[in-house]
């Protein structure tokens, strides 16, 4: 028997490898799709897309694959796995199991339903018109409910939607952190606006030349880590980082010619994302474990860049320089007044733009929300009163627009139900990273203002990169840190940060 799971476990390898590689041309065709095809070959081309989907869905959910994972679980079969198989098989098994109970006719129906939604949503988003989208987004969630049952779940059917970005994550765990953090939040939140010292952000807002702008974001990028013959920085409307191996790990930016912020953090923003995927242990490649350990834990790498880092004085103690020189017009803004002004908290309409502070409450809006639509407690047609209901309990501001509000997000319409808290995840990962980071690297806010990112880089790689997803997102956290998710180090890193910059 013992060569009989010899060459279950070569076949399952094999099985692995197969699927690793079709998922990784499925990753290009996005990058192309994202980027640079022309619009008249999308409709053909996603069919073709469509296809390769249809393919990878068939072979995690096979026959084979069934037997495979059935012998390579038993005592005997896990016995003769090494490290990485086991937790290559963790992770096609989770797909499996969730998979296998879903018919094949209705995973095809929200394929070809969410891929023909976006259009939809883009013109109802364009002209404020909700009860355009609305059927859409009816359907969409009726199909999620479907899948649900599916899948599966012990306590809320919220559940199952949450273990496919953040694996073991339950409505039980999260309810009670979002409120402590949505608490304290909203105390800290009126601190800052009882500050006699607001600082100021006008500056940012002047005109800023696109391809000095350019000049500078290229710039940033090796300097940070970001090796430029394993990856490649291109543009669009939304920018995202995109691995299609771990020699070939892509991003995007933007570039807004009346708002300096909106590259440079954005570009910093992938680039921890990038990194992330550049530093995977090579000989993941080809398994089911070859990209980062959950959505959360990808989140974590690039707000730590973007937010820890990126707007950290230190930061700007090394690069204004260099920006000024871009932009003699900053001559006029000193170093100090620039960190105050890329910090500046308010409470606003768009998620995405949203500052550190109230970010996270923009996510409670959405996570209430879809909880509210899977229990069947909230139905679409009222989406938009409830959305500016929210925003008032939570930011205190009502959107003018749908547009400006309900219809702002991408994400409802590519059926990305249970995403949304994964953004959250990442700054209370991030945070607590960094309270392991100063322990273990005492003098890490001096490492960047010396541009020593390769200190920073190389910790981040040593500790989280390199194991890809060979462990759980909370055994990865545990491992790091030596303890589970705690919100307490995001308000304390979020309390300590702005105290100094609203001068409380
Ligand atoms: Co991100």
């Amino acid at each position: 028997m013992v060569s009989g799971m010899k060459q279950a476990v070569e076949m399952f390898k094999e099985l692995d490898q197969r699927i690793s590689h079709y998922t990784d041309i499925s990753s290009l065709l996005a990058w192309d799709a994202n980027t640079n095809a022309p619009k008249k070959g999308v409709p053909m081309f996603s069919k073709a897309k469509g296809t390769l989907s249809a393919e990878i869905f068939k072979l995690s959910t096979s026959n084979e694959m069934g037997q495979l994972l059935d012998a390579l679980t038993s005592a005997e079969g896990d016995g003769q796995l090494d490290e990485v198989t086991r937790a290559a098989v963790r992770e096609r098994k989770r797909d499996y199991d969730k998979f296998k109970r879903v018919p094949v006719e209705l995973y095809q129906e929200l394929v070809i339903l969410t891929s023909n939604a976006n259009t939809v949503w883009v013109e109802a988003k364009q002209t404020n018109n909700f009860a355009l989208y609305e059927p859409t987004l009816s359907k969409i969630v009726e199909l999620q409910k479907k899948l649900i049952e599916c899948f599966g779940y012990e306590g809320h059917p919220y559940d199952a939607l949450l273990d496919q970005y953040e694996p073991g994550l339950t409505v039980e765990k999260l309810d009670p952190l979002f409120t402590n953090l949505r608490d304290q939040t909203a105390r800290l939140l009126q601190r800052l606006r009882s500050s006699s010292d607001q600082p100021s952000n006008s500056f940012l807002f002047e005109e800023y030349g696109v391809e000095k702008q350019k000049e500078f974001n290229r710039a940033l990028l090796p300097q940070l880590g970001f090796d430029m013959d394993a990856g490649h920085m291109g543009i669009s409307e939304h920018p995202f980082a995109s691995s299609i191996n771990t020699g070939d790990v892509r991003l995007t930016t933007r570039y807004k010619k009346n708002d300096l912020r909106s590259a440079i953090f954005g570009t910093v923003h992938e680039c921890g994302h990038a990194l992330y995927e550049q530093g995977i242990n090579p000989d993941f490649e080809e398994t089911a474990i070859r990209r980062g350990a959950s959505f959360g834990i990808h989140e974590s790498q690039s707000r730590f860049l973007e937010n820890i880092v990126g707007r950290s004085l230190e930061f700007w103690t090394y690069f204004y320089g260099d920006l000024k020189q871009h932009f003699p017009q900053l001559e006029k803004v000193s170093l100090e007044n620039f960190h105050r002004g890329i910090n500046t908290v308010e409470p606003s309409l768009i998620r995405v733009e949203a500052d550190e502070v109230t970010y996270n409450l923009h996510i409670m809006v959405r996570y209430e929300i879809e909880k509210g639509l899977i229990s069947g407690e909230l139905e679409v047609k009222d989406l938009p009163r409830i959305w500016n209901e929210k925003m008032e309990e939570y930011l205190g501001i009502v959107p003018p627009t749908d547009t400006l509000g309900v219809l702002q997000d991408v994400h409802w319409s590519f059926g990305g139900f249970g995403y949304f808290p994964s953004y959250s995840l990442g700054n209370l990962y991030a945070a607590q990273i960094l309270n392991t980071i100063e322990k273990e690297l005492p003098n890490f806010y001096q490492f960047i203002a010396n541009g020593e990112f390769m200190v920073i880089r190389n910790w981040l790689k040593d500790k989280i990169h390199q194991y890809g997803s060979l462990y759980t997102p909370n055994e990865l956290i545990v491992k790091i840190t030596g303890e589970e998710l705690n919100e307490q180090y995001l308000v304390d890193y979020l309390e300590h940060k702005y105290s100094q910059i609203y001068r409380l």
